[in-house]
């Protein structure tokens, strides 16, 4: 463990200019240096350096962290390697300590480190001989560079392996069981909970082992076994394999999304290096959110059979509720990518990502097959289908493209179908912004203000700020506010803190950019205004007179679904007490 003191010294001492200056040529600009984004493409610098807040932000792709997640992103360090390297070049001695007090995150993702590192001995050792030839036969060498990247493993088909290992460490074997790496026996002790199995490392996207997957090379059910969901893991908002993919993603403007281990690292071994998994989950919001900072176009693999056909479908609403843009990739009948990368080669899953369809073309397809366009109940119910998800589409250009697309199918004018639209997405708007605008839309502003004063102005933010912060109603504000909140724990707060510690990319490049935004000068007496804002968010809980009677009105109108909503919504937020968690 590098001790915390030193962690801050490296961040003191070192200059972000210089170290960046390294890699990027840098200009000055303002208070600012500009140059040009090594992690995405650009033609003119958006890539900021501030030297006295000790960051960096791209106002082009996002991208924003200090000077160690510089080096960690661009150089694929670890943290620790990013540590020492920086020490060494600014001549910091750091002597390591033996772990101490730790909040329950570092404990976890700490024994999970350590078995990770016991898996993978166990992998190169004499009693791994089987795991090693089952990874052969599979496409993968000890000697290749997927097993030392995804930092394979392999836990013996014995009870107490791991957990005399773990024990001898010195580790508290009930951190281990929380972790969910040993189970507890019926008359005291534990157990290993992964047994003859190759264990696949599942880290968060700054590395940290936060899970594990497991797969039988004994013929043992389930075929794969994964560590319980914790307050670490939640599996549906993790991808597998997003730390090795992650540059690789924001290089190449876009990511491939698979389901299965095997897929995903037969997927880099033969050069699809942006390629992350779900780990056999559907697709989810989480997930999309992920990859949103970092991955301009996101494509599905999927096995071209119905279930898979109908998997890549169920994508359409998320991906354009996000507003990310996504492509349909299918495989041959019954193939993973796995399969068909060993049965076809690269270049034929080349050709398959040359001749993906956009998802919104792929629907529409499925769409005219389902229905017989030759009829008018057909074309009632085609449309019927389809205007809900025109009515989500964002961007003017392509709503207009897949408009004509669909009016031509039907046989009407696209002006016709302009009409219906109309009335729809003004239908799904208000019933949108009523349920979120509402009880959020009034304190929004006042919310950023909060988060915009105390950012320049760290020295207010007192328990009082505090407290209003924990009811932020705002769903991504909210985020930035936890973050906030749990940076500012106790002692004094420094913004920059926020981007060191959040493991909320957003949340991160959005304070980045907040601290160095050029033109974000002085705010006319802050205290006045965050009292005003707190004031605001603090009586936005409270439904008003006008809110009761807009509810009495949506139920007159048959909107009562809504009302129900709001109402949930309204008694859910005033309901929760001192709001801080
Ligand atoms: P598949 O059953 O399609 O297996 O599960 P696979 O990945 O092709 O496995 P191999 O090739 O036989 O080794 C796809 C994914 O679903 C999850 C895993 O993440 C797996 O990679 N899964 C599957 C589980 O979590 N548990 C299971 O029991 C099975
Ligand atoms: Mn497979």
């Amino acid at each position: 463990m590098i001790p915390r003191e030193k962690i801050e010294e490296v961040r003191e001492r070192v200059s972000i200019v210089e170290v960046v200056s390294g890699y990027v040529p840098l200009t000055k600009r303002g208070q600012n240096h500009v140059g040009l984004c090594p992690f995405h493409s650009e033609k003119t610098p958006s890539f900021t350096v501030n030297e006295d807040k000790k960051l960096f932000h791209c106002f082009g792709c996002q991208a924003s962290g200090n000077v160690v997640t510089f080096l960690m992103r661009h150089e694929g360090m670890e943290f620790p390697e990013a540590i020492r390297t920086l020490a060494r070049r600014y001549n910091i001695t750091i002597v390591e300590e033996k772990r101490a007090g730790k909040g329950a995150w570092e404990l976890v993702t700490g024994v999970n480190s350590a078995a990770a590192d016991f898996f993978t001995g166990e992998l190169k050792a004499p009693g791994g001989v089987k795991a090693r030839s089952y990874l052969e036969k599979r496409g993968f060498s000890l000697t290749g560079e997927i097993a030392e990247s995804f930092r394979l493993g392999y836990a013996p088909d014995r009870w107490d392996a791991l957990t005399g290992y773990l024990k001898a460490k010195g580790f508290d074997l009930a951190f281990a069981e929380k972790a969910g790496l040993v189970l507890k026996k019926q008359r005291g002790g534990y157990y290993d909970r992964f047994r003859g199995r190759i264990v696949f490392p599942i880290t968060d996207a700054r590395g940290n082992v936060v899970a594990f997957g497991g797969r039988t090379i004994v013929g043992a059910e389930p075929k794969y076994l994964n560590s319980p969901e914790s307050p670490v893991f939640k599996k549906a908002d993790t991808l597998f394999g997003m730390y090795q993919a992650k540059q690789n993603i924001t290089k190449q403007g876009s990511a491939l999304v698979v389901e299965g281990y095997f897929d995903l690292m037969a997927m880099h071994r033969d050069g699809f290096t942006n390629a992350v998994a779900t780990m056999g989950t559907a697709l989810t919001e989480g997930h999309i959110a992920r990859l949103r900072g970092y991955a301009g176009c996101v494509y599905t693999l999927f096995d071209s059979d119905e279930a898979g056909k109908k998997a890549a479908l169920r994508g359409l609403r998320l991906f354009l509720n996000e507003d990310v843009p996504s492509r349909v990739v299918l495989l041959p009948q019954g193939t993973d990518p796995d399969e068909f990368l060993g049965k076809s080669g690269p270049d034929a899953m080349k050709r398959l990502l040359k001749e993906s369809t956009a998802l919104m073309d792929f629907y529409l397809e499925e769409l005219s097959n389902r229905f017989d366009l030759q009829t008018a109940r057909g074309k009632a119910e085609y449309l019927d289908e389809v205007i809900e998800y025109l009515a989500m589409i964002k961007n003017v250009a392509e709503r207009g493209h897949y408009s004509s697309h669909v009016a031509t199918a039907l046989g009407i004018e696209v002006k016709a179908l302009y009409d219906v639209l109309n009335t729809e997405s003004k239908q799904t708007d208000r019933a949108s912004f009523l349920r979120t605008a509402i009880p959020a839309g009034t304190s929004r502003l006042a919310e950023s203000t909060i988060l915009r004063v105390i950012l320049k102005h760290p020295e207010l933010l007192t328990n009082e700020v505090l407290d209003c912060l924990g009811r932020f109603q705002d769903t991504f504000l909210k985020r930035v506010a936890k973050a906030v909140g749990a940076t500012s724990g106790g002692g004094r707060f420094e913004p920059s803190d926020v981007v060191d510690s959040a493991e909320d990319e957003e949340v991160k490049s959005w304070i980045a950019g907040e601290l160095l935004k050029q033109d974000d000068g002085f705010i006319e007496s802050p205290e006045k205004m965050l009292e005003d804002c707190i004031e605001k968010v603090l009586n936005a809980g409270k439904p008003r007179e006008t809110t009761r009677r807009l509810i009495k009105r949506l139920e007159e109108s048959g909107l009562g679904e809504v009302a129900r909503e709001i109402k949930t919504k309204l008694g859910s937020s005033s309901s929760s007490g001192s709001g801080r968690e």
